[in-house]
């Protein structure tokens, strides 16, 4: 998909993640997984600032998106719950931070959408300072095998209208980008993992 159409499809969703942002399923894992981040904070794809409740109030967040429309939402969000957050309009497989910038580097929900997700693991483990973090939360195919069979058939409708693929082998592509994963929850018929991993 080019990239004006994907942005133009999250555009369009920003009012939609912005009253999801209390969604209580989404947010039981979200406080668990924000709430052990430290230090210098780099969120890439932040959406409409879903995680923004959930951070310790002694981070610093450098958060990134391409929508400038879901910016717009995350912006408000910050300033309801908390202020410590600078924003960066930019596509994430173009940011260029210099490596070991911060203590935690987290992703939720947005390995789903990249043209190339390995690409940005590489640079987020870059990123991330040695000692560092790296947090996510990230949706793929279900461990289950009549749910991947349904996933498979429908992805290429949903990708085109949520901008989402929705069969990403998750773990396969930590351990292709060589990430080292500490802790590993899977939710939701095993579609939904959240990750605590070192670089
Ligand atoms: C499924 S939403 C998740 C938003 C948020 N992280 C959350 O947890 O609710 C995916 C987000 O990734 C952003 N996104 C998708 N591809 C991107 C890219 N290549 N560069 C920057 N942002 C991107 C979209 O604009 C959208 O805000």
């Amino acid at each position: 998909m080019e990239k004006d159409k994907q942005i133009r499809i999250f555009d369009k969703q920003a009012a939609q993640y912005d009253k999801r942002r209390e969604d209580p399923l989404q947010r039981k894992w979200r406080e668990k997984l924000i709430s052990t981040a430290e230090g210098k904070v780099l969120e890439v794809a932040v959406g409409a600032g879903a995680n923004f409740p959930y951070y310790p109030a002694s981070v610093s967040v450098t958060a990134t998106d391409f929508s400038e429309a879901m910016l717009t939402k995350a912006r408000r969000a910050a300033s309801a719950y908390r202020s410590d957050v600078s924003f960066i309009c930019s596509d994430t497989e173009e940011l260029a931070f210099e490596a070991h910038s911060f203590d935690t580097v987290i992703s939720t929900l947005s390995m789903c959408s990249y043209p190339n997700p390995i690409k940005v693991l590489h640079n987020m483990r870059r990123w991330c300072k040695p000692g560092g973090r790296l947090l996510l939360m990230e949706h793929g195919i279900s461990s289950k095998q009549a749910v991947s069979v349904i996933q498979k058939t429908l992805n290429p409708l949903l990708y085109r209208y949520t901008g989402c693929h929705h069969t990403r082998d998750v773990m396969g592509m930590m351990h292709e980008a060589g990430i080292t994963i500490e802790r590993e929850e899977r939710y939701w018929l095993g579609m939904v993992h959240l990750i605590w991993a070192r670089p």
